[in-house]
């Protein structure tokens, strides 16, 4: 663990390269080639100073990731500047303290254990329905789907089946993502509202377009006599309460809501769409996975979603900065100072996964991945609040998939990583060349889907 300290500074060592070059570096795909080369160099956690965030600590090593990880958060925190502003002053995002840990125990359950579960049968129809005009034998990006049945996928687990609500959200979401992301990626001057038509506008009116559905939706759910039967997140969430008894605020609902739909989308679509570009090079692996699914088994297919969140995880890294200044491991930082945990260089060691370059899911058969050494989902009081939701979803999509199609093999060079602002994405979308499976007649799939129904 961190811990406080009066010692003199002693940060560690790093690129002296301009601060605008090690931006640039940071917001591109250099960063995919810059980061190991880094790594290697200092052999270590290394420093870089970035325009804007200033020092930064870039750190891997998996005893740096714990200490990281589990330091009191009076110490280290995450920012909460930048999505904060993105989702308003009531999301995960802008919580810190007890607050925040507060709002993770009533959020938390509904993507966790039994209760995740219950999403099966919808994600599943959800594949189904998305892949229903897939072409066959031609080749096609596969990201566009899968964007599009995360983001039906989860709007129906947190908001239940209010179509004409949710048809709104659906066209809004996508835009307001796209442009969030996009401005991300641009000094925060260029995202103010300067009048109608700036981007800054912009991102303002699909906000407030988003808050008079979900208004109404919660005050629809307010008057739902049947409230107290339904299980999507909306309802629990107003039904739930903090340990002194009082509610979450609607204003608060309402930006966890916008939160977890956002958070809860792009996110697991990219890493479908990687599955997809990793699997058509990996022919054996592949046929592996068919026959697996066609025997009803799912060890093969839950260490092949490792191996692809290991390889190519769609986060980059989690965001820290000392409160005060602490010493981590050999090293002081001054508060203020950054942290960034990167989730490619850690997945990348050697120690941790003997040969890393290769794509081997058997290093993960019947075995949980090592804690503090992968890391897709963060970790520490920030982890992931979806992370069972996300596993579930990518099983079943893999799973019906698998099921439904045959992925041509290629030998086509992988696509390289593309970031888009908050996810890395395949750089061509994940292109796939299917074949619908003869075998996998509707009969089978109606089976299918009510076996999945009713695990
Ligand atoms: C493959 C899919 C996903 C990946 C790779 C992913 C990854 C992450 C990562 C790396 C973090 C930050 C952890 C940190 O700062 O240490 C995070 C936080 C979060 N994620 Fe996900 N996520 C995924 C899917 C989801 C889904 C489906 C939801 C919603 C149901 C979701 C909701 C959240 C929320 C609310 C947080 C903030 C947690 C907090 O600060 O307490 N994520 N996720």
């Amino acid at each position: 663990m961190a811990t406080a300290t009066n010692e003199p500074v002693r940060l560690p060592p790093g690129p002296r390269m301009p601060k605008l070059f090690q931006g640039i570096v940071f917001l591109t795909a250099l960063q995919y080639r810059m980061g190991p080369v880094w790594g290697r160099r200092y052999g270590g956690p290394f420093t870089i100073n970035l325009p804007i965030f200033g020092k930064t600590v870039v750190v891997s090593d998996p005893i740096l990731v714990k200490d990281v990880y589990s330091t009191s958060s009076d110490l280290i925190e995450r920012p909460t500047k930048i999505l904060g502003e993105a989702f308003g002053p009531g999301s995960t995002f802008s919580l810190t303290g007890d607050e925040h840990l507060q709002r993770r125990k009533l959020v938390l359950p509904n993507f966790h254990g039994k209760r995740v579960q219950n999403y099966e049968r919808l994600i599943e129809e959800e594949v189904i329905r998305e892949t229903a005009d897939w072409p066959q034998g031609r080749e096609f990006k596969t990201l566009p789907t899968m964007g599009r049945l995360t983001l039906n996928a989860i709007l129906r687990a947190v908001f239940g089946e209010e179509k004409r609500a949710l048809d709104e959200l659906r066209t809004v979401m996508p835009a307001m993502i796209a442009l969030g992301s996009l401005l991300q990626r641009q000094p925060p001057i260029v995202g103010r509202d300067y009048g109608r038509w700036s981007p800054g506008a912009r991102l303002s009116q699909y906000r407030q377009r988003l808050d008079t559905v979900i208004d109404s939706l919660i005050a629809d759910a307010r008057t739902d006599p049947a409230l107290a039967e339904r299980s999507d997140v909306l309802a629990l969430l107003l039904q739930a309460r903090y340990d002194d008894g009082q509610p979450i605020p609607d204003r608060h609902i309402a930006d966890e809501l916008l939160t977890l739909v956002a958070a809860g989308h792009e996110t697991t679509a990219s890493q479908l769409a990687w599955t997809v570009e990793r699997l058509r090079r990996h022919p054996q692996l592949l046929a592996r996975l068919t026959d697996e699914v066609d025997t009803g088994g799912s060890e093969l297919r839950q260490a092949t979603i490792y191996e692809v969140q290991r390889t190519r995880p769609t986060l980059g890294a989690s965001l820290r900065t000392a409160n005060q200044q602490v010493r981590l491991g050999d090293w002081v930082l001054p508060a203020g100072t950054n942290m960034m945990i990167d989730f490619q260089l850690a997945h990348e060691a050697e120690d941790s996964f003997p040969d890393p370059d290769s794509f081997n899911p058997d290093r993960f058969l019947g075995a949980t991945p090592p804690a503090f050494r992968w890391i897709p989902f963060g970790g520490g009081v920030n982890r992931c609040v979806g992370a069972g939701f996300a596993a579930l979803e990518m099983d079943v999509a893999l799973r019906t998939l698998l099921r439904e199609f045959r992925f041509a093999p290629t030998d086509a060079p992988g696509e390289r990583r593309h970031y888009r602002g908050v996810a890395i994405v395949p750089s061509r979308g994940g292109r796939a060349v299917v074949y619908r499976r003869k075998s996998a007649t509707s009969s089978d799939r109606d089976s299918m889907s009510a076996v999945a129904g009713g695990s």
